[in-house]
């Protein structure tokens, strides 16, 4: 959740981490801090509020310096105030730790310190991180061992960068379920919780494995692996992706322009692999396990927020399909549950960042369970790109923007590609499917360009304060999405149901008050949805609903109609989701909030 940086090399540091951190920013925006070591003097910045404040008074007041990090927080423990902020320091002001994750003994840890005549300033968890470094310090001979032995103490989640003012050379790192990753440069090293805040100085990376520590000097990169209790030879890796991808250009934000990705995103999802022209869907992430995907007898799916109806979107289409039973579980729910599983039982996990603590925790669950672990990732090298056992890759390009937009348009489109692999070219649909993947950039085009017709629905509607999203089938998904976009970047109140379940209780709420976006699309639903929304007219709901071009009958139905145009079934969802993430930037931006960070949300949730 929180974003860290840190530099060691011969340029000023200082420049360097806190354009990372405004790189990062997305991950959490409560307040944030910098350390800088010079010589052997320490100083200290932190604020409240977003990076550019603290940017300010970093221009002011703070020397160059070749040993920095920093951190961009999304609170836990404790409230946003500038002492909770991080870094946060031992009681002598000589060592700094920046973390992200949660330390799950720190109350007990705390205790032990205060016996020992420790001190605390913060409420956070952290800041018994360099106490207790400390605290090893003045036992054993170096500072790594003593990091090494604090390391030992704390239970939880971790990525944990540290310094000291005794040793303006080096980084100290360490992670445990938490993404860290070195950018190898010549004469520096750039340490960071994501690749966003490296790639404008290197390409060249090392992922930090779980109970990886590292010490970094501006020449060097050594890991120890304290499970393995031995050195590693670090693998240095290549990234794959382009600055410009990171970067704002003409768009106003981060998410309207992720919006109008989609269609390159689906187009990059479907090439090579969706082959039309040889009926044929090749999936290269899959390859290696293609004899153990001819056995599978179930499928379950594990995801969090958007990437979880982008599952449920799945279910219809791989049940329908390949005829291969799914279930998609909230990843927070499946990993407390007693699941029966067989050998041929998959999971898959879906995940834009790959480093959602509780997709993360679902995977580790079934590790011992001897089944196949796939997933969909758009994080390329990120953590559960690396623990499954196959998967394919969204190729979607950074994912900016809190609201998750484009990353939905990948997966789904995935997802109907893994279908129709399954599906061993045996359904009818198969072709047709195949060709309309290959049409739909152009269809998804189209949606953006009614944006501007969107924008005017949408600000009709920007004032209420509750909204029902329904939809039938496939379409129930898109629903419930449509009421994750608009709640999550606007605040209103908004509920995603099955269109048939209006009658079984949403029904009471309707009345002129209480607006309804209904997904009602041409489908063999459609006529039911149809009734759906005279019952809610009758009640004097407000109605605006997502149709098929040509569909003249709704219009007489519905308050407000957003046309998108025809397309199969199946490929319906990826979009009704561009119309949908439209409506819900459109309210939010009318009601001047900032869509990219909306209130109390971070871009990974990195902790349970
Ligand atoms: O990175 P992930 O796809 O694993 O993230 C899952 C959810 O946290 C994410 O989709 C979240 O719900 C978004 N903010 C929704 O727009």
């Amino acid at each position: 959740m929180c974003g860290i940086v840190g530099y060691i090399g011969n340029k000023s540091g200082t420049d360097i981490v806190m354009k990372g951190l405004e790189a990062l920013e997305y991950r959490g925006y409560d307040s944030a801090g910098i350390a800088l070591i010079n010589g052997d003097k320490s100083q200290v910045f932190k604020q409240v509020g977003r990076v550019s404040g603290l940017a300010k008074e970093v221009d002011e007041k703070a020397p160059e310096a070749h040993l920095v990090m920093g951190h961009t927080r999304w609170a836990t423990h404790g409230g946003v105030t500038v002492q909770n902020a991080h870094p946060q320091a031992n009681n002598d002001q000589t060592i700094f730790v920046v973390h992200n994750g949660i330390i799950e003994n720190f109350a007990e840890i705390r205790a032990k310190l205060k016996a020992e005549g420790y001190h605390f300033d913060s409420q956070t968890d952290t800041e018994v991180v360099p106490n207790l470094i400390d605290f090893y310090l003045k036992q054993l001979p170096s500072f790594e061992d003593a990091f090494k032995a604090a390391l030992g103490d704390v239970r939880g989640a971790y990525s944990i960068v540290a310094v000291s003012s005794k040793e303006p050379e080096t980084l100290y790192a360490a992670r445990l379920s938490s993404p860290l990753v070195v950018g190898v440069g010549d004469g520096e090293n750039i340490l960071a919780s994501d690749p966003s805040a490296i790639m404008e100085h290197t390409k060249k990376v090392i992922y930090l494995e779980d109970y990886d520590v590292a010490v970094i000097t501006k020449d060097k990169v050594s890991v120890h692996n304290l499970k393995e209790g031995k050195q590693t030879e670090p693998k240095v890796e290549l990234l794959d992706f382009e600055n410009e991808q990171a970067l704002l250009g003409d768009y106003p934000n981060f998410m309207l322009k992720e919006i109008f990705e989609a269609p390159a995103t689906i187009k990059t999802a479907t090439l090579g692999r969706a082959r039309a022209d040889q009926g044929i869907v090749k999936l290269g992430g899959l390859e290696s396990v293609l004899r153990q995907l001819k056995h599978v007898d179930r499928i379950v799916i594990v995801a969090c927020g958007t990437s979880y109806y982008a599952g449920l979107v799945g279910e219809y289409l791989i049940e329908e399909l390949a005829g291969v039973p799914v279930e998609v579980h909230l990843a927070s729910e499946f990993k407390y549950r007693d699941e029966p599983f067989s050998r041929s039982t998959v999971l898959l996990a879906i995940s834009q960042s790959g480093e959602t603590a509780d997709t993360i925790a679902a995977l580790k669950k079934v590790e011992d369970y001897g089944v196949l672990r796939l997933g969909i990732v758009n994080a390329v090298g990120s953590t559960i790109a690396r623990m499954t056992d196959a998967g394919v890759y969204c190729h979607a390009g950074p994912e900016k923007a809190v609201a998750s937009t484009k990353a939905f348009i990948a997966q789904v489109t995935i997802l109907t590609e893994i279908a129709l692999h399954l599906s061993d070219g045996k359904h009818k649909l198969f072709k047709p499917l195949l060709k309309e993947l290959g049409d739909l950039p152009a269809k998804a085009q189209v949606v953006l360009d009614s944006a501007e017709d969107i924008k005017k629905i949408a600000e009709k509607y920007a004032d209420y304060r509750d909204f029902l999203f329904i939809g039938r089938n496939n379409a129930y998904p898109s629903a419930m999405e449509g009421a994750l976009k608009l709640k999550e970047i606007s605040y209103v109140h908004a509920e995603g149901y099955a269109a048939g379940e209006m009658k079984h209780g949403p029904l009471a709420m309707i009345d002129a008050n209480f607006p309804t976006f209904a997904i009602a699309t041409n489908s063999q639903l459609l006529e039911k949805t149809c009734s759906n929304i005279q019952e809610i007219k009758a009640r004097k709901g407000p109605v605006v609903a997502i149709a098929t071009q040509g569909n003249k009958t709704i219009k007489d139905l519905c308050d407000d109609v957003i046309y998108i145009p025809a397309t199969l079934e199946e490929t319906q969802p990826i979009l009704h989701a561009i119309a949908t993430q439209l409506f819900a930037y459109y309210i939010a931006q009318h009601k001047g909030l900032d869509v990219d960070r909306p209130r109390n949300l971070a871009k990974s949730v990195t902790v349970e």
